[in-house]
């Protein structure tokens, strides 16, 4: 990422979530009030002049994917509040999403980490909305490039004795392996009970050709916005990799398995497409307890 500049992906998920409460069918898979609200005023507007962008298959499809994988995440999160003790939510690279500001929890405290960039645009987009920074909220800038994420949580006041539910949500794509990994450590020392929901994409040569057209789509689009994908994992490579950091898989889901838990019998045809993209549930492994 450039040092200086807020994440142009960052905005771009976010408009795609914002377009799922706009556009997408009742009831809708992720359900965020504030997801249009936060936006700047220009990408609102671009949103509500051009609906018919959002039923462009490719369109659909990525929109598909980023609110099944804030949807997975809330509910892994959820079920760790109620069977897990878990009372610390960990959003990690969090762009612009609004967990925060609708926490039904009153036990769990959210903790935002992102680049520093980001994060300040966050910042001016909710005061310039008006929308209220909640207390039981806490902002850590970290570049996972270049600090130590542990070394920031710690400052502020992060309590790693506590179960936590950590979301790392369009992120890991665009990390190093070594930023990756330092970050997955992290993690791994966090007690029984915590849980780590991210997304992955599998590498251009495992994909078939219609998903290496949509992949290589994709990847010039972020390139072109100087934040290029440079980490693939397939489930096999994945599966291998966690335990490294004293992690372990839970569930690895592809696009089938989330077409049939999130968007099954929908009417506006809501849909993933390919097998690039998958999302892991996974947690603190048996191994190190
Ligand atoms: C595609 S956006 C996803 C944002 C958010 N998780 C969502 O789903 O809406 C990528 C996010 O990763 C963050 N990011 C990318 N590289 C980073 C780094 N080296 N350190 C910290 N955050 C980073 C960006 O600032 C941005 O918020």
């Amino acid at each position: 990422m450039d040092e200086a500049r807020p994440s142009h992906t960052a905005l771009r998920v976010a408009m795609r979530r914002a377009a799922h409460q706009l556009h997408d069918a009742r009831p809708l898979v992720f359900d965020d009030p504030f997801a249009v609200p936060i936006l700047p005023p220009d990408a609102r507007a671009e949103l509500q002049r051009t609906p018919a962008a959002s039923r462009k298959p490719f369109s659909a499809a990525l929109r598909a994917f980023m609110v099944c994988r804030a949807r997975f995440a809330e509910d892994v999160l959820a079920a760790g509040v109620r069977e897990h003790g878990v009372r610390q939510a960990l959003i990690l690279g969090a762009g612009l999403d609004t967990f925060a500001l609708r926490n039904p929890f009153a036990n769990v405290h959210v903790f935002e980490v992102d680049h520093p960039a980001t994060q300040s645009w966050k910042r001016e987009l909710l005061a310039a909305s008006k929308l209220p920074i909640p207390e039981a909220l806490t902002f850590v800038p970290v570049d996972f490039e270049r600090q130590s994420l542990r070394h920031q949580l710690l400052h502020a006041d992060f309590d790693f004795s506590v179960p936590t539910a950590t979301a790392w949500l369009g992120v890991v794509p665009y990390l190093t392996q070594e930023a990756f990994g330092a970050t997955a450590r992290v993690l791994g020392r966090l007690p029984a009970g915590s849980s780590l929901v991210f997304d992955y994409s599998q590498p251009r040569e495992v994909l078939s050709f219609t998903e290496q057209l949509m992949h290589d789509s994709l990847s010039a689009r972020v390139a072109q916005a100087g934040e290029p994908f440079q980490l693939f994992f397939t489930p096999q490579s994945l599966a291998e990799e966690l335990p490294r950091y004293d992690l372990a898989v839970v569930e690895d889901l592809d696009s089938d398995a989330l077409n049939a838990r999130y968007l099954a019998n929908r009417t506006d045809g809501l849909h993933l497409r390919g097998k690039a993209g998958r999302l892991c549930h996974a947690e603190v492994s048996f191994a190190r307890q």
